[in-house]
């Protein structure tokens, strides 16, 4: 034991630290937790008879503060405090962090919130988790109409309903019960429906919606108002308005937009029933209104000139990268 000491004591005071990196061999040498010199004779120790174990003992520790003593001097000349020793290298060049872009799907719906902020519509957000009268009854959808069908909605609980909203239209409820008019609104979020999972159907999707309720408010404001977004989205593209039915709008009309020598619907629109009205005690008298509702997935696949929307939702990383928009 005797011997063992001297010898690490002559090692440690021979010792030159000079780099980090000697500084690193210093302390493994002498005090590493598996070999190191030192803490191979505090493993020793126990070994030792009891009456001579606190002498030695003591003599271990003193050169453990030895150690430890040369390893602080080295660190106050060098400046660098770094107590696991490691050489401190300026050149090396930085991790860097990915940035990463924005999904597809929300630069659409920054483009569209962007376009009727210009035009002073107010930007809201409904829940997602409806109750039948927001989706359904207060929108004039009959209880025997088909949208109503256990097939397309997802109901969460049924006796009073409480089901994942199958259209944006519940904002324009939620909002008209809040608020007197005039105003102007848009919405954008995902909707629900229990629908087969294709190339241009998902079980989610997102719609934006947007209402105008004012006095005087008449389908040539709601006219101008598509061509607006359209012009602004597409360029000088054809569209044309197509008679149609929703439950919540009379007249109600389908725009369709002539792309590869077909036409494509992308929205559904028409003037908000005096009957919605009435259901949020808005005066039809005075007021009128317009609405419309496009899906952004139809919308985007056309933009973006895409024939799948599952692409959307496939989280690859190749696909996604290749978006980037000030949006
Ligand atoms: N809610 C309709 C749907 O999901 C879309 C729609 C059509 C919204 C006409 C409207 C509208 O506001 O006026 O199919």
């Amino acid at each position: 034991m005797d011997k063992k000491i001297d010898q690490i004591k002559e090692e440690i005071k021979c010792f030159h630290i000079k780099t980090y990196n000697d500084l690193e061999i210093f302390r493994i040498k002498f005090l590493g937790k598996k070999k190191g010199s030192l803490t191979i004779l505090f493993k020793e120790l126990k070994k030792i008879p009891i009456q001579k174990r606190k002498t030695y003992g003591k003599i271990i520790n003193e050169l453990k503060k030895e150690v430890k003593n040369k390893i602080n001097i080295f660190y106050s000349k060098n400046e660098i405090p770094n107590n696991k020793g490691l050489q401190f290298d300026p050149t090396i060049p930085g991790k860097s962090i990915e940035t990463g872009s924005r999904h597809p799907l929300s630069i659409i719906k920054n483009r569209i919130i962007d376009l009727f902020m210009k035009i002073g519509f107010t930007y809201v957000d409904g829940p997602e988790i409806e109750d039948d009268w927001h989706n359904f009854t207060a929108l004039n959808i009959p209880i025997f109409h088909p949208s109503r069908d256990m097939q397309d909605t997802f109901f969460l609980c049924k006796n009073p309903d409480v089901l994942l909203r199958t259209h944006t239209s519940s904002v324009q409820i939620r909002y008209m019960k809040k608020h007197s008019p005039p105003f102007r609104v848009l919405s954008i979020g995902k909707v629900y429906r229990n629908e087969t999972i294709s190339s241009r159907s998902n079980f989610m999707f997102h719609q934006a919606e947007g209402f105008y309720i004012d006095r005087k408010v008449s389908f040539s404001d709601l006219k101008q108002t598509i061509h607006y977004l359209i012009n602004s989205l597409f360029g000088d593209a054809k569209i044309r308005f197509r008679p149609s039915y929703f439950p919540f709008t009379e007249p109600s009309a389908e725009v369709d937009i002539y792309c590869d020598s077909e036409w494509l619907e992308i929205m559904g629109c028409g003037m908000i029933d005096p009957q919605v009205l009435k259901n949020v005690n808005i005066d039809s008298e005075i007021y009128s209104g317009f609405a419309f509702g496009l899906g952004i997935e139809r919308l985007s696949l056309i933009i973006y000139r895409m024939k799948d929307i599952r692409i959307y939702f496939d989280n690859d990383i190749r696909f996604l990268k290749q978006f980037k928009s000030e949006f």
